[in-house]
């Protein structure tokens, strides 16, 4: 049901939601070094939804008769110069992800396959979410700047994030 081009594009991205899922738990690390418990905790529920991304894309493939192929993932970023820093990195990843959903995207509907753009659409709406969630904390850490109270309280805020079933 899904052109062997196709398949490749999808495993592809199954590798880049894994990579994703790294990157994301090496920042969970830095906060956890950092003592910010509620901006680890944050990664980590980030960490999880990617490797769900992941798992609904390892399911389509199958469900849809082709094979899943596994490709290395490369060792993420993990030292990083600030907080802000790391929510820049994390948005500029988002909208590479939303770039390439996109791609995927353009690659269905060239194949007028409909099965693909429906299981794909899920994946364009979510990347709204993912990207306007980031943009939101990067707004509040430069409203705060350096304020210790004000760091505080965008960690406590964080920390409340809990895991939505993908
Ligand atoms: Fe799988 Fe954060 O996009």
């Amino acid at each position: 049901m899904l052109s062997e081009k196709l398949v490749n594009a999808i495993n592809d991205q199954i590798q880049f939601e894994y990579y994703s899922a790294f990157t994301y738990k090496a920042m969970q690390a830095f906060f956890e070094t950092e003592d910010l418990p509620g901006m680890a905790n944050w990664m980590n529920i980030q960490f999880q939804e990617e490797m769900d991304h992941a798992e609904k894309m390892f399911h389509f493939v199958c469900e849809t008769g082709s094979k899943v192929n596994l490709m290395a993932i490369a060792a993420p970023q993990n030292e990083y110069n600030s907080i802000l820093e790391v929510f820049e990195i994390t948005l500029k990843h988002e909208q590479e992800v939303t770039s390439r959903i996109n791609n995927l995207m353009d690659l269905a509907q060239q194949e007028k396959n409909h099965v693909a753009q429906i299981f794909l659409q899920w994946f364009i709406t979510e990347q709204i979410e993912e990207e306007a969630n980031v943009s939101q904390i990067i707004a509040k850490l430069k409203r705060v700047k350096d304020d210790g109270r004000g760091l505080m309280m965008i960690d406590q805020e964080l920390e409340k994030r809990s895991a939505v079933p993908a």
